[in-house]
């Protein structure tokens, strides 16, 4: 199909409530998800909503493996799973802080809350209805990518926007990788980065 421009931050499509998708099953939706999918392939990263690439549609592509840190290479392998309408339910008041990237905000970074288990229900391409509890990782990455559902991008749910850094910058995401705090393999590589210069 089509890799696509990523819109970014200040785009008015970003901002909007996305429209919930009447059928799953058109085609017209599946060749959105494979746009998003072709896009992710090109910059080889493992999320992305609908409103990024300028259709306002309750949709979400991402690849299982990006659930799990620990094989940071499954990122560019796994299964797709194409989130069709979905709807999370808070599962508790715990939290997660950690650090994260969006493809609309290139060049920065920032520590955000999230809540650490959620019920995720959606719709399938095939016309189907799934409902999975998630937590960590998993969990954190699908609230980020309906908050773009709902025109929220990360900053919005920051509380200390001393912890929005330039990716240029090691700054506190290079204290925490300093004291063992796991990353996302794209902020990894860059510590890593950091590290040989
Ligand atoms: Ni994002």
């Amino acid at each position: 199909m089509a890799v696509r421009e990523i819109l970014k931050m200040g785009h008015p499509t970003l901002k909007m409530i996305s429209e919930p998708v009447s059928d799953p099953t058109a085609p017209e939706i599946a060749a959105i998800a494979r746009d998003l999918e072709d896009t992710l392939d090109d910059i080889e990263r493992g999320a992305i909503a609908a409103p990024q690439i300028g259709e306002a549609k309750r949709i979400v592509v991402y690849r299982q493996a990006q659930r799990f840190l620990t094989d940071p290479s499954a990122s560019l392998t796994g299964k797709w799973s194409v989130l069709v309408n979905p709807v999370i339910t808070l599962l508790t008041e715990d939290r997660i802080i950690g650090w994260e990237l969006c493809l609309s905000i290139p060049g920065l970074h920032g520590k955000v809350s999230r809540h650490s288990r959620i019920n995720l229900s959606y719709q399938t391409l095939d016309g189907g209805s799934v409902s999975e509890d998630m937590e960590g990782d998993g969990a954190v990455m699908v609230q980020h990518e309906c908050d773009h559902l709902d025109g929220i991008l990360y900053p919005m749910r920051m509380t200390d926007l001393s912890l929005l850094e330039f990716n240029t910058v090691p700054g506190a995401m290079a204290e925490d990788a300093g004291r063992g705090v796991q990353l996302w393999p794209p902020l990894q590589e860059m510590v890593d980065r950091w590290r040989q210069n």
